[in-house]
């Protein structure tokens, strides 16, 4: 079965597309069968990150009925062939209210994908949409820049999947669902006080549906100046997720990121040698390290780069 690794941030335009096309690239170079899934419905553009202007099929085609089977609508889109693009759907009134039952053949037809690895793009905000699609996934990457909105807006993100994560641990009409909808929660212990409050035996279950949530952080943007605003940004996560973030790596600010853009093509394509593309290939290394041994996240990965002035 494929690993599914999804890729958030809650505010938009942090990085999240140049993300997921620049590690799947180096994923499948270093011998990874690789999936693309663009989830993010009504700004699907990882098929334009790649050149590809007229996808032949799409996430439309699958919710749609069709294509039926969700291997049909991925396309090979680079050199090695090993990369493929599920391309992302327009809003239609289908994927603008998708039901339940929608999603979880979507998880269905994703656990039976082709590929050793899958990488979903989540797209920004926090509609029930984007959670469900970031907790679909066994390891989640929550993509942040030194920007104090974007630290803010991750938070909130953060924050909302954990508690959706515990919702999806009771059934809609469980008084817990409701005495957690409508609360704005401090940190993960007042959501399970929260919890008991209602029911004792509820607080076991929520932990257990809380087990193994620890996303992973990739700092986008870096200047030899963020540091403190990510350190306010673990410090904030901590109390979500009850443990340290690790971080994945930091990928500094960079002109060839734009440039690669504008070419229609991955930076680590277009500029190996440029600051962002090294930075790329250590996060492409952290992320086999935890497909390999999910346990390493309890363990400091390695040092990311530091960011140079
Ligand atoms: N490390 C970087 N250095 C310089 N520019 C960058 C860097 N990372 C991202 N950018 C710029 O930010 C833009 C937005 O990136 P991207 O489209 O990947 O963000 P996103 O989070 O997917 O956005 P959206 O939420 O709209 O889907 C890029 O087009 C690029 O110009
Ligand atoms: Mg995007």
């Amino acid at each position: 079965m494929p690993t599914i690794i999804s890729v958030a941030s809650g505010k938009g335009g942090v990085g999240k597309s140049m993300v997921v096309s620049n590690l799947g690239l180096l994923l499948a170079r270093k011998g990874q069968r690789v999936i693309l899934v663009d989830m993010d419905i009504g700004g699907a553009n990882l098929h334009i990150l790649f050149g590809m202007f007229h996808p032949p099929s799409t996430l439309t085609d699958f919710f749609s009925n069709r294509l039926t089977h969700l291997n049909d609508v991925a396309h090979s889109i680079a050199n090695p062939a090993s990369l493929k693009l599920i391309p992302g759907t327009g809003e239609t009134l289908i994927t603008a209210n998708l039901q339940h039952a929608k999603k979880k053949r979507l998880i269905r037809h994703l656990q039976k994908l082709d590929a050793d690895i899958i990488l979903v793009d989540v797209g920004a905000g926090t509609s029930y949409h984007t959670l469900d699609f970031f907790l679909l996934a066994d390891h989640f990457l929550a993509v942040a820049t030194p920007d104090p909105t974007s630290v803010l807006d991750l938070y909130r993100f953060i924050k909302l999947a954990a508690i959706r994560k515990v919702l999806t641990a009771f059934l809609a009409r469980d008084p817990i669902a409701e005495a957690l909808l409508s609360k704005d929660f401090h940190s993960i212990t007042e959501v399970l006080e929260a919890v008991g409050r209602t029911s004792e035996s509820g607080v076991a279950l929520a932990q257990q549906a809380l087990q193994g949530f620890q996303p992973a952080l990739i700092l986008n943007r870096m200047t030899p100046k963020s540091r403190i605003n990510t350190l306010h940004l673990q410090h904030l996560l901590k109390q979500y997720v009850g443990a340290d973030l690790s971080v994945l790596g930091n990928i500094p600010e960079d002109p060839h990121v734009q440039q690669s853009i504008l070419k229609y093509l991955p930076v680590v394509e277009l500029s190996p040698r440029a600051p962002a593309a090294q930075a790329f290939d250590q996060i492409a290394e952290n992320m086999l390290k935890l497909v390999r041994q999910p346990e390493v996240l309890s363990e400091p990965l390695k040092e990311p780069r530091k960011i140079r002035a």
